[in-house]
């Protein structure tokens, strides 16, 4: 009898790491399939599509971190009891951040795919370039796993939050390897930067 319902319980969280997986590589094969191209994109006002990334990823990162707190909180870790209004807040901003990696991915995808290898000039691609892009597809398969954590009744007390401190681990990596690595390389954009 005990063993059926962890057998139930793990079934949930198998088939969402699946789905996320699954998502995930799609995304990585359309990165690698599609051909590049501006057409399609904004600079939403700023100089560049890089620079509107920068800004945008960085808002992000914030926005990260701001649910990690939210959910600590939530989870009564900070000592300090949550109010009534936290989780709604923590479900609002983290469909804004979503929306917004969606479209800053987007961005990425389109105007430059998965880089890996020699670019079609022949310059080789930055190590860092590529596991940023490989993590930018593994960051959509970790919220296809967040949602699913969310909403199942069925899944086993730890998924949740191992779901939800995946996803705040790979948008910080992905945040990092790009729009940190740009602040700390060429300062915010528009401030000489190109
Ligand atoms: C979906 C998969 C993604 C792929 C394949 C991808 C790919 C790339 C590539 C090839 C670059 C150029 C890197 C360079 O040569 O400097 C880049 C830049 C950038 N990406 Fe992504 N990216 C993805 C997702 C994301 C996400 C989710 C974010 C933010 C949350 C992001 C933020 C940025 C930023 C800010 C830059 C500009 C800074 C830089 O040059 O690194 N990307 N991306």
């Amino acid at each position: 009898m005990a063993d059926t319902a962890a057998q139930k319980g793990m079934a949930v969280p198998l088939s969402a790491f699946a789905a996320g997986a699954v998502v995930a590589l799609l995304i990585g094969v359309f990165g690698k399939v599609h051909d590049p191209t501006l057409a399609g994109t904004t600079t939403l006002g700023f100089d560049t599509v890089i620079a509107m990334k920068v800004v945008v990823s960085t808002v992000i990162g914030v926005l990260a971190v701001l649910q990690l707190i939210g959910a600590l909180w939530i989870y009564g870790k900070l000592g300090v009891r949550a109010p009534s209004w936290l989780g709604a807040a923590h479900r609002i901003s983290g469909a804004i951040a979503l929306v917004l990696a969606v479209f800053v991915a987007y961005h990425c995808l389109w105007a430059l795919g998965l880089e890996s290898g020699r670019l079609d000039d022949g310059e080789k691609v930055a190590p860092r370039t590529v596991v940023h892009g490989v993590l930018g597809c593994v960051v959509f398969g970790a919220v296809v796993v967040k949602v699913v954590a969310v909403r199942s009744r069925r899944a086993p007390g730890w998924f949740l939050p191992v779901a939800g401190g995946l996803l705040f681990a790979l948008l910080v990596a992905v945040v990092l390897t790009s729009a940190v690595w740009y602040l700390g390389a060429k300062g915010w954009p528009g401030s000489g930067g190109y």
